[in-house]
């Protein structure tokens, strides 16, 4: 597990992007819970952490694909792959998130 960032850097539903590791990620916290994908939607390379997260999950700002928080599924095309999901952990203020394990 990496450090990625304070939880008080983290507002909610507000994506905020990282790099652990040479991975690009963006954690979004929604209430209580802290979740982390790949910052790059599947349908292009394309930064997520510029979308808005919605209810149906993180949106893509260039073609609207909305990929849920916790299995990365996209809920419309045209991105039609699952985002990366990684294992994410709340420590104190600490969020730690582990680059090489994906919970999807
Ligand atoms: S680049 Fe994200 S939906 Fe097309």
């Amino acid at each position: 597990m990496l450090r990625a960032c304070s939880l008080a850097d983290l507002e909610d539903g507000k994506p905020f992007p990282v790099e652990l590791a040479d991975t690009p990620i963006v954690l979004v916290r929604s209430g209580d819970e802290v979740h982390a994908l790949r910052d790059e939607c599947t349908h292009a390379e394309i930064a997520l952490a510029e979308g808005e997260l919605t209810r149906k999950g993180l949106e893509c700002w260039l073609h609207g694909s909305c990929f849920d928080l916790r299995t990365g599924a996209p809920s419309s095309p045209p991105a039609t792959e699952p985002v990366a999901v990684y294992a994410v952990t709340v420590d104190g203020d600490d969020v730690l998130v582990d680059p090489d394990c994906r919970t999807n």
